[in-house]
């Protein structure tokens, strides 16, 4: 990809093709500081006051600076690779590419936490082994209480939620929700009914001595593909109709329409949920509700099943950070009498950890 002049025109040529690029495009990137604040890199200008017909007076490229003069006087550097940078695309995010797993993937790395953890190459590894398999675990993580707040907050904002700015999972009387109980839990996305549905779930390890109350967690991204595969019906129907997620408690009502499978606007995937205690079908034309019902029971036999579920124990310090829009978690049940488990939980939203992760990318020059 380079870029070209001709006739006071700027053009980017990509695999022998040629677009001009727009004046106003130009125009807009102007910097230095009297257009670019230098602290904040805001612009200290309003497109929206320019003329849209601005035109380009002189131009002129050499090696890797394209400097340009508009017709209202504005002058202008900028670097080409800046240019070529933009108009490549790339979502540095999406660019990572997601590593489908099942029950054989067992020796997941651990990210050993360390003093300074955030603003270390540790905590870049950890992101990208997060956006590859949905999930990341760390390990000697202080147990004090409500760290996991500090931690949440290290890597960008807190999600809060009616449950708090954080919750415990251990069992107690009269719970609202059956995490706080000691049953086993199967397989599930959580807050399917939350509008916007909380992108990743931190729960951290306080004590974990009983016998049982293992951690288990399920790639949906491997089990739609599955379906999709083997029963295309059945995944076709999942990503059309959208049900019902519902929670209900003394002081709220929380709705949310979706498909039990999301795609994204090229068709791939993108979002899961999954709450079977939450969710309501429409009541839409029988022979519709034939099917999805049969492809509802199939993918949760995916989810279900032992081929594709990993089990591992969380233990004191340890803290699991999982892709709520990926993956399902769940737990084995536990005797309650045995002994203790306490895991604090809590939510943050994808602009955390695609900002913490361009950061560091940014720091280390990745
Ligand atoms: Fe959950």
């Amino acid at each position: 990809m380079k870029i070209e002049l001709r006739d006071n025109k700027v053009f980017i040529i990509n695999q022998g093709l040629q677009k001009e690029i727009h004046p106003f495009w130009l125009r807009e990137r102007v910097n230095g500081d009297t257009f670019v604040d230098k602290i904040t890199n805001q612009r200290l200008f309003d497109p929206t006051q320019i003329h849209v017909n601005v035109e380009i007076d002189n131009i002129n490229l050499s090696n890797d600076t394209l400097e340009v003069t508009f017709k209202d006087g504005t002058y202008t550097k900028l670097l080409t690779q800046n240019i070529i940078k933009e108009f490549s695309n790339i979502d540095e995010i999406k660019n990572i590419k997601k590593i489908k797993w099942d029950s054989s993937f067992k020796d997941f790395k651990y990210f050993k936490f360390t003093t300074d953890f955030f603003e270390e190459r540790e905590m870049y590894n950890s992101l990208i082994h997060f956006y590859k398999y949905g999930f990341a675990i760390f390990n000697n993580v202080p147990v004090e209480n409500d760290f996991i707040v500090s931690f949440a907050n290290s890597i960008g904002n807190i999600r809060r939620t009616n449950f708090g700015e954080f919750f415990n999972v251990k069992s107690k009387p009269n719970p609202n929700d059956l995490a706080y109980t000691s049953m086993g839990l199967a397989p599930h996305t959580d807050n399917p009914y939350r509008n916007p549905v909380p992108c990743i779930q931190i729960l951290h390890c306080i004590e974990n001595n009983v016998i049982g109350g293992l951690s288990t967690l399920v790639d949906g991204y491997t089990a739609t593909e599955k379906l999709k595969k083997n029963f295309p019906e059945y995944y076709k129907i999942l990503c059309e109709i959208k049900i019902r997620f519902q929670f209900i408690d003394q002081s709220v009502v929380l709705e949310n329409w979706s498909e039990m499978i999301k795609l994204d606007e090229k068709g791939e995937f993108k979002q899961v949920r999954f709450s079977p205690r939450l969710d309501f079908v429409p009541l839409i034309e029988k022979e519709k509700l034939d099917l999805f019902y049969l492809a509802r029971k199939k993918l949760s036999e995916f989810y279900n099943s032992d081929d594709l579920r990993i089990e591992f124990k969380l233990t004191s310090g340890d803290l699991l950070m999982l892709d709520n829009h990926r993956l399902l978690h769940g737990r084995t049940k536990y005797n309650a009498n045995d002994g203790i488990r306490f895991l604090q939980g809590c939510y943050i939203d994808y602009d955390s950890t695609e900002g913490k992760l361009k950061h560091l990318k940014r720091k280390f020059n990745f």
